[in-house]
């Protein structure tokens, strides 16, 4: 199974199916255990991600981290990637064209790792994954469905889909950590 991501990871670093391979210095492919309970799906990269290589490696991964850490989680036991794997130029929104050309990736990489929990960190990624579960109909904003749990069963596995405010909203208004922070309280009770 590792040489099943390592192979995604080589094809993400010479992708050019969308636009966003010309301005980016390093496509972000994920990090983590792809024997992960959990996997948190972000947006897309931003400056130091871009940077790095490595997801959630700036300030809103300072407030993942301490998130992670308040429910005792550590960041080696989950997986977290992004939608799109390059950075949009001034951490601009998704097109939906980049979405469609990029989110096989992350299919494959939910395949692979089979999460019996899937975080979304904010609208995009919320509007995503919800979707590709079909759960279509039950999609609203974030702000009206962050720390829901929404549970898809299939013949053969589980899923809890739960939506999340984006840890990039705590980093400029205070008063949203605690949102996160309650709702990481919801992750946390599920785990138990
Ligand atoms: N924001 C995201 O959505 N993803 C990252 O990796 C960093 C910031
Ligand atoms: Fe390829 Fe995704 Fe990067 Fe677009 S964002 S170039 S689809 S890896």
């Amino acid at each position: 199974m590792k040489g099943v991501l390592k192979k995604i990871e080589e094809e993400i670093l010479y992708c050019r199916k969308c636009n966003l391979w010309r301005e980016r210095k390093n496509p972000v492919v994920g990090e983590g255990s792809w024997e992960a309970k959990i996997m948190f799906v972000g947006e897309a990269p931003g400056a130091n991600e871009d940077e790095k290589g490595i997801p959630f490696c700036g300030a809103a991964g300072k407030i993942l981290d301490e998130l992670l850490n308040t429910i005792g989680i550590k960041r080696e036991e989950i997986y977290i990637t992004n939608i799109l794997k390059c950075r949009p130029p001034q951490n601009r929104n998704p097109k939906e064209e980049e979405i469609i050309a990029c989110s096989p990736y992350l299919d494959r990489q939910i395949e692979i790792i089979k999460p019996e929990i899937i975080c979304c960190l904010g609208n995009f990624s919320t509007f995503y994954i919800m979707k590709k579960f079909g759960l279509k109909d039950k999609i609203q904003g974030i702000s009206k469905i962050h720390g829901k749990v929404f549970e898809i069963r299939s013949l053969f596995n589980s899923i809890k889909i739960i939506p999340l405010y984006h840890p990039a909203v705590a980093t400029y208004n205070v008063n949203m950590k605690s949102f996160l922070e309650k709702d990481f309280g919801v992750l946390r009770s599920i785990l138990e």
